[in-house]
């Protein structure tokens, strides 16, 4: 079968490889499930990965198939499989327990302490820019018919509903809070469904991007669901609260670090501050006024948390936002889905929407591995 692979450590180095087809004996306690790649989702990680700023080979060997965003269809199921059947359609977590943590052995593996981490496509085990993969029945979220369309956008959305979890988590240190606004920074993929998932709780929501709005498909989708979009250009996340108060809440989804330092002075007393970005660079920040900062959130009681990954029970709450978005905001998941390369050996398209997403208008780049 086709993969798409790089070899960890070399730039530009993704091709396409014919590998063999994976079979369920290949997970060996009668939980395998053989699933055929419908759909495969591309990010910052797999262009990222690509460009050797990261990325794992699986132990022993010298590739690593890449793809972490997924959508398919179960082909054949172990003997022991007893929640799926032939022709489900589902969608695999990322990230397996297969480390020391005290998280890994209780099934919290998105928390784990160990610095070697095992997630598929990105670290140590191969991901699903493939046309077929086995797995866990464990890890595998089955998803209704009627989301299916957009179901490949469950994996990011994941990552979100694990962000906005530990927020509620966090805030349970007060007896009552009922944040009523919010303001996502970065307008790209995550940053979208992010805004998507605080309308759909009833938040004011304030999107924040690099481009202009006129014509700007990512502002379009803000104000079709009532959030608003503004430049950064023409109003600084720090000179937004002059104009919509302090946020209750805010989402850094940018990729850009310096702009977390601007996010910790436009929360309210007692706001959270999710930050979301993976910045693999070396940026150091100057002319951060380090002494306001630290006030305002030692006599605000404010918190900022880091969140990676997402667990099963963020993925069925994913399948839930879905199929609300899907009542509420009819289509405008699917107007999210702007580039889709048909077919594996297109990968070379694939990444040069990932470099230069803004000139291609893109939000999520797809790969359609085989049509359903
Ligand atoms: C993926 C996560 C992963 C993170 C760090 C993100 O792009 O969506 O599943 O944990 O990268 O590797």
């Amino acid at each position: 079968m086709k993969a798409v692979a790089i070899t960890p450590g070399e730039k530009g180095s993704a091709k396409l490889v014919e590998i063999d087809k994976p079979k369920i004996s290949d997970i060996n306690d009668g939980n395998g499930v053989l699933v055929e790649v419908l759909k495969a989702g591309a990010c910052g990680t797999d262009r990222e990965i690509n460009n050797a700023e990261y990325g794992t080979a699986p132990e022993g060997e010298d590739f690593l198939i890449l793809g972490h965003e997924n959508f398919g269809r179960v082909v054949e199921v172990g003997e022991n499989v007893r929640d799926l059947e032939k022709g489900d359609h589902v969608v695999a977590t990322v990230r397996r327990p297969c480390g020391d943590s005290i998280y890994d052995t209780i099934g919290q593996q998105d928390f784990t302490t160990d610095s070697e981490y095992y997630e598929r496509g990105i670290s140590r085990i191969h991901g699903y820019w493939a046309e077929f993969y086995t797995e866990n029945a464990d890890f595998l979220i089955k998803v209704p018919k009627k989301i299916a369309d957009v179901a490949v956008l469950l994996e990011p959305i994941s990552i979100i509903k694990k962000g906005l979890k530990q927020a509620e988590d966090i805030q349970r240190r007060l007896d009552i809070w009922h944040p009523k606004t919010a303001a996502v920074l970065g307008t790209g993929n995550v940053g979208l469904l992010t805004v998507m998932a605080l309308r759909l709780r009833g938040f004011e929501v304030h999107g924040f991007g690099l481009q202009e709005p006129e014509g700007y498909l990512h502002a379009e989708l803000c104000q079709a669901i009532g959030a608003t979009y503004d430049a950064t250009r023409e109003l600084s996340v720090t000179d937004s609260v002059k104009k919509y108060g302090e946020y209750d809440l805010v989402f850094e989804a940018t990729g850009y670090s310096p702009i977390v330092f601007d996010a910790m002075q436009t929360l309210k007393e007692n706001g959270i501050l999710i930050l979301s970005s993976v910045t693999g660079g070396k940026r150091t920040t100057d002319g951060v006024p380090s002494d306001l900062i630290n006030q305002e959130f030692v006599l605000g009681n404010r918190v900022m948390v880091g969140t990676v990954n997402a667990n099963r029970e963020h993925f069925e709450m994913g399948v839930k936002s879905i199929a609300h978005a899907e009542a509420m905001y009819p289509g405008w998941l699917s107007r999210m889905m702007t580039h889709k390369v048909e077919g594996l050996e297109n990968f070379e398209k694939v990444f040069d929407i990932l470099e230069n997403g803004g000139e291609y208008g893109a939000i999520k780049t797809y790969f359609e591995v085989k049509k359903s």
